[in-house]
C-alpha cells in the first residue's frame, strides 16, 4: 500500500492575498500570511489491513489512501490552505471539528458550503485561532463514510513546544465488521438509531488493531486520544498509571486526574493526557475500555522496555498548557435557553416524548425542542435559535431521554459551567460534551462567530434521525 504523506508547503506570499478571505474579524488574523501551510487531501475508496495480515486487506473509503487519514499538523495562528478532491462515488465535505472558523469553511452541505460532487475539488482556508487536539471528518453521508473510515487528525502546535519526551496521537476508531474483515452493511437501521446507534466489534488505534505500544521508563508522554467512532462511548482506564488530563476537545484545562481515572470520551471527543511511566522496565501495563457493563476490553498495552529508565524521577515541568484566546463569556449577563434533548426507546420499545414532534424528514426518532432535523446538513434549515452577535449565551443541556449523547456545537468552544447544577471543576472547555441519560449539563460561550452552525448529537445515527438543530448568530 502506498502511504501518501501531505507535504506542507510554505508558500512565501503567493497566497497572501486569499489567506485573509472570511476570516471573522473577532478571531485572531493571521501574525504572517507568508506562511500559509497547504495541504492536499483525496477522498477516495482504499484497502487497509486493519487486522492484521491473517485477514483480508478491509474496503475503506479514506483520505489519502490511509486510515487514519494524514495527520496535519499546523501552527496556531497562522493560515492553513486544504485542497480537498473527491474521487469517491458520492459527494462529500470536510468539517475541521473543533476549530473556531468562519462559516463558510464548515464544511456542512447546503447550510455552510455545496457539496463537493464526485471529480470535484474545495478548498478550504481559515486561520486555526487555538492550538489543541482536533480532526476532520466528512460532514455528508456521515453514516456510511465515517463509518467506513474517513476522519484524521488536525493538530495545531503551540507556538512553545511543550516539555514532553513524546507526543503521541491515538485515533480511536469502531468498526462493525464481518468475518472476512469486511465492513458489515446495514447503516442507518432504525431499531438501532433509536438506541445506543451502530457500535461496532473491533476497536483499532491508528488504523490497525494494537497489541502493544512502546515506552520507556522515565519518559513523559503527551497522549492525544481521539475517539472517532460513530457511536462508540469509551471510558479508558491506564493500569498502573495515573495519567494527568491537561486538555479537552482542544481546550487547555486545570491539570487533573480525571475520576476514577477513567477518562471518559465519547464519539469526537478528544482528551490529551500527561502520561509519566513510571511502570516497571520489561512490564506490560493494559489499557482497559470499560465503558459498557460486562463488555470492557483491552485497547492495547503500554509495553515497557527492558532497558534501564531514562530519567530517576518524573520530570516536575508544569504541566498547564497555554491558555487559547477563547472568549470569557459573561455567565452574569448570559441570556438562557433549555434544549431539551428527546426521544429514542426505552427499555419497552416505546419512543420517549416524541409527542407532536414536528420531523422535517421521515426516520426521525429523536428531537430538540420538539423539532427533529435529520440527515449531515441541507439547504434552508431554519435556526432553532437567533443569537445576538458578541453576546453571551448559557444553553441547558436537558437529556430526557435514556441514552448517552456527545453534544457537538460547530464553530465554538464552549466552557462546561455545571452538571445537574453542581460546578464543573478544572476550568474546562469544550466543543462536544456528553450528557448522559437524564442529566443536564450547562455550557456557555460568547456568540461572536456569525453564521448558522449546527448544534447536534455526534452519535451519528441520533444525528442523522432527528437530533440535530442549528443556531443562528446573525
Ligand atoms: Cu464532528 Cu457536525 O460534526
Ligand atoms: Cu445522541
Amino acid at each position: 500500500m502506498s502511504v501518501i504523506v501531505p507535504s506542507a508547503i510554505t508558500r512565501r506570499s503567493l497566497l497572501a492575498g486569499a489567506a485573509s478571505v472570511g476570516v471573522a474579524a473577532s478571531l485572531p488574523s493571521a501574525a504572517d500570511s507568508s506562511r500559509m501551510q497547504e495541504f492536499g487531501l483525496t477522498a477516495a475508496p482504499g484497502r487497509v489491513p486493519l487486522v492484521g495480515e491473517s485477514y483480508p486487506a478491509t474496503e475503506v473509503w479514506c483520505y489519502g489512501n490511509r486510515i487514519p487519514g494524514p495527520e496535519l499538523r499546523v501552527r496556531q495562528g497562522q493560515p492553513v490552505r486544504v485542497v480537498v478532491r473527491n474521487e469517491l462515488p458520492e459527494d462529500t465535505t470536510v468539517h475541521w471539528h473543533g476549530i473556531r472558523l468562519p462559516n463558510a469553511m464548515d464544511g456542512v452541505p447546503g447550510l455552510s458550503q455545496p457539496p463537493i460532487k464526485p471529480g470535484e475539488q474545495f478548498v478550504y482556508e481559515f486561520t486555526p485561532p487555538d492550538a489543541g487536539t482536533f480532526w476532520y471528518h466528512p460532514h455528508a453521508d456521515s453514516l456510511k463514510q465515517l463509518g467506513r473510515g474517513m476522519a484524521g487528525a488536525l493538530i495545531v502546535e503551540e507556538p512553545e513546544p511543550v516539555a514532553v519526551d513524546r507526543d503521541l496521537l491515538w485515533m480511536l476508531s469502531d468498526w462493525r465488521l464481518t468475518s472476512l474483515a469486511q465492513i458489515a452493511s446495514g447503516f442507518g437501521n432504525a431499531m438501532e438509531a433509536a438506541m445506543s446507534g451502530r457500535v461496532g466489534n473491533t476497536i483499532t488505534v491508528n488504523g490497525g488493531v494494537s497489541e502493544q505500544v512502546s515506552v520507556r521508563s522515565g519518559e513523559r508522554i503527551r497522549l492525544r486520544l481521539v475517539n472517532c467512532a460513530l457511536a462508540r462511548m469509551m471510558a479508558l482506564r491506564f493500569e498502573g498509571h495515573r495519567p494527568v488530563v491537561v486538555a479537552i476537545d482542544g481546550q487547555p484545562c486545570e491539570p487533573h486526574e480525571a475520576p476514577g481515572g477513567r477518562l471518559l470520551l465519547g464519539p469526537a471527543m478528544r482528551v490529551d493526557v500527561v502520561l509519566d511511566m513510571q511502570g516497571d522496565p520489561g512490564r506490560r501495563y493494559r489499557v482497559i475500555d470499560d465503558f459498557y457493563d460486562g463488555l470492557s476490553y483491552w485497547l492495547t498495552q503500554l509495553a515497557y522496555d527492558a532497558g534501564p529508565p531514562m530519567r530517576a524521577h518524573p520530570l516536575d515541568a508544569p504541566l498547564s498548557l497555554p491558555r487559547n484566546p477563547v472568549p470569557e463569556p459573561d455567565v452574569a449577563t448570559a441570556e438562557r435557553h433549555v434544549l431539551r434533548l428527546q426521544g429514542g426507546m426505552m427499555g419497552g420499545g416505546a419512543m420517549m416524548g416524541m409527542g407532536g414532534m414536528q420531523g422535517m424528514g421521515h426516520g426521525a426518532s429523536w428531537g430538540i425542542n420538539g423539532h427533529s432535523m435529520t440527515g449531515d446538513g441541507h439547504a434552508g434549515m431554519p435556526p432553532l435559535l437567533t443569537l445576538q452577535r458578541g453576546r453571551s449565551y448559557v444553553l441547558t443541556l436537558r437529556n430526557e431521554t435514556a441514552w448517552w449523547h456527545p453534544m457537538h456545537l460547530h464553530g465554538f468552544s464552549f466552557r462546561v459551567l455545571s452538571r445537574n447544577d453542581s460546578p464543573v471543576p478544572y476550568r474546562q472547555w469544550a466543543d462536544t460534551v456528553l450528557v448522559p441519560p437524564k442529566e443536564t449539563v450547562d455550557i456557555a460561550f460568547v456568540a461572536d462567530n456569525p453564521g448558522d452552525w449546527m448544534l447536534h448529537c455526534h452519535v451519528t445515527d441520533h444525528q442523522v434521525s432527528g437530533m440535530m438543530t442549528v443556531l443562528r448568530v446573525a
